[in-house]
């Protein structure tokens, strides 16, 4: 009744942004993502008998019962108990090993491990598309995280949401990309993705015709990505991004997540890339801006962005691996 998963964040190439059902957690339209390895959240599950309701330790520190992020995992954790032969109390124990819902995907990472653990320590073995279906419940971008390497989220057409959920597009060796993401600002976010989209979704007159972009930027990402052709990929990615962020920044009241550093960034990231480098930018949920390059420009990039006063800190992520189990003996080593 107890078991250890990790998993990765992941960075969209083409957004999910709105929701067509909160209660199912099923997108307004489909998405694209990198599992990014290098950043990760590890969560341990374990179902008790001698406890009264569930326990959640999030970064070291027990939550409170009444906030929202409690809640949140005992709402997950409660799915998984319905679809299970027992009714125990969990002991849900995880840690990020970057910051915290600052716009760097902790709920994806998060939700994909709990999704794992949670269902492996209830003896339930699910496919993956099954797993992907479950830990969108938790959180949308945590159904692309189940996988690595590129992976696209399926908008799916049912009302239960049955089939919305991620499926593979290539893996993690496919293409030796390095995505360093340039930490602009300490803390978390003043709006949650959850809430910012759902804003943007009630009150933005951008926000249909960028959401009517969607499924066409997904062909020409995937398309981008079997090829390899990182020009054509950083086209698609940026313009996803500034998409979306301009749909967030028409809501009333405006949803924005930038400061000087993420347009300082922006900036950077396009005059070195017309000075010759290969080079693109996304920017998820938050003030961060993500840089991706080929292996072979890494240092060069680095020396960029290392130049901008604003930056506090560069992390670089390569393509990871998808969700997977901890080995009892490792954990217990
Ligand atoms: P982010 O950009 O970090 O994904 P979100 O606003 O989407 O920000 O989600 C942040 C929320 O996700 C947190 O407030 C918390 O409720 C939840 N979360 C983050 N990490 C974990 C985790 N390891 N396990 C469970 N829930 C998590
Ligand atoms: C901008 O998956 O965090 O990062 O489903 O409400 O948990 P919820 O939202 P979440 O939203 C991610 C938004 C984004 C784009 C993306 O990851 O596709
Ligand atoms: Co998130």
């Amino acid at each position: 009744m107890e078991a250890t998963a990790f998993a990765h964040p992941n960075i969209a190439l083409v957004k999910y942004w709105g929701k067509r059902d909160t209660d199912l957690n099923l997108p307004v339209a489909g998405s694209l993502s990198l599992t990014l390895g290098g950043l990760s959240t590890t969560t341990r599950v374990r179902y008790r008998d001698d406890i009264s309701r569930d326990i959640v330790i999030l970064d070291g520190k027990e939550l409170r019962q009444g906030s929202r992020a409690y809640q949140r995992v005992v709402e997950f954790v409660q799915l998984v108990r319905n679809e299970s032969n027992h009714d125990y109390f969990a002991e849900v124990e995880t840690a990020n090993d970057f910051p915290t819902a600052a716009g760097l995907a902790s709920s994806a990472s998060g939700f994909a491990a709990l999704a794992l653990a949670a269902t492996s320590a209830a003896g339930l073995h699910l496919l993956d598309e099954q797993l992907s279906a479950l830990a969108r419940r938790g959180s949308g971008s945590a159904a692309r995280s189940i996988y690595g390497g590129f992976a696209e989220m399926r908008r799916g057409s049912r009302k239960d949401g049955h089939d919305a959920f991620a499926v593979p597009i290539a893996g993690p060796e496919h293409w030796d990309l390095r995505c360093v993401v340039a930490v602009t600002t300490q803390g978390e976010k003043d709006i949650s993705s959850t809430e910012g989209m759902l804003r943007t979704q009630e009150s933005s007159p951008l926000f249909t015709p960028w959401a009517d972009t969607v499924a066409g930027d997904i062909v020409e990402a995937t398309d981008a990505i079997k090829a390899r052709d990182f020009q054509a990929l950083g086209r698609v990615a940026e313009r996803s991004c500034l998409g979306m962020h301009a749909s967030a920044m028409a809501a009333d009241p405006g949803v924005i997540y930038w400061n000087p550093t993420t347009l300082e960034l922006i900036h950077r990231v396009r005059r070195a890339r017309r000075d010759g480098l290969q080079v693109f930018f996304t920017i998820d949920a938050g003030p961060h801006v993500k840089v991706f390059c080929p292996a072979r420009e890494l240092s060069a990039v680095r020396s960029v962005l290392g130049q901008i006063g604003g930056v506090s800190d560069l992390i670089v992520a390569r393509p990871g691996e998808g969700a997977a189990l901890v080995a009892a003996d490792a954990v217990n080593a």
